[in-house]
């Protein structure tokens, strides 16, 4: 096993989800967006402010490349990783993907209190989030090898969905 990256939208749970496998599977593990900040020295936000969106795309495409050069690694994506083609690309050739399918009302609850989220600034709430997860369905549906839907199952049930299908 090389990579198993784990894609999806904002609070799909990627990171709890991360965090279970590794526990399970014994690989290591990469939370990005954490990589990103201390490599930066800046927070997300800190980061889209300073430099803009295009930037931080930059720095995940730049990871993605470090992490999966790593090998036997559990990716916990950023959420946008997918909106540029080459990390598909990239994660497909790298490892299996899986994508964390959940619904925008789940992700509104999941997300609602958080300050750290830049693309959701000044548009928390479940329309917005509707219609973000919509304009990026198709892509994380490509960039899947395997989809699991979420809602309504214990992080438990997820992470022994993907041990099954690994
Ligand atoms: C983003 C998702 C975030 C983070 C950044 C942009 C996105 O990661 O990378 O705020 O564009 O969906 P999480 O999915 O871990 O919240």
């Amino acid at each position: 096993m090389k990579n198993i990256f784990l894609i999806g939208f904002m609070g799909a749970g990627k990171s709890t989800v991360a965090r279970h496998l590794q526990k399970r599977l014994k690989m290591n593990l990469a939370e990005m967006d954490e990589r990103i900040e201390k490599e930066q020295g800046m927070t997300i936000p800190e980061i889209f402010e300073k430099y803009g969106e295009s930037r931080f795309r930059d720095l995940e495409s730049e990871l993605i490349l470090t992490i999966g050069k790593e090998g036997n690694t559990i990716v916990s994506c950023g959420g946008g990783v997918v909106v540029r083609p080459e990390n598909i690309e990239y994660m497909k050739k790298n490892g299996r993907v899986f994508y964390l399918k959940t619904s925008p009302e789940t992700v509104y609850n999941r997300v609602k209190d958080s300050t750290n989220r830049p693309i959701l600034n000044g548009n928390m709430n479940v329309e917005y989030i509707a219609g973000l997860m919509e304009k990026r369905r198709a892509l994380y549906e490509g960039a899947a090898d395997i989809t699991i839907t979420t809602d309504g199952k214990s992080v438990d049930e997820i992470t022994d969905e993907i041990i099954i299908a690994i």
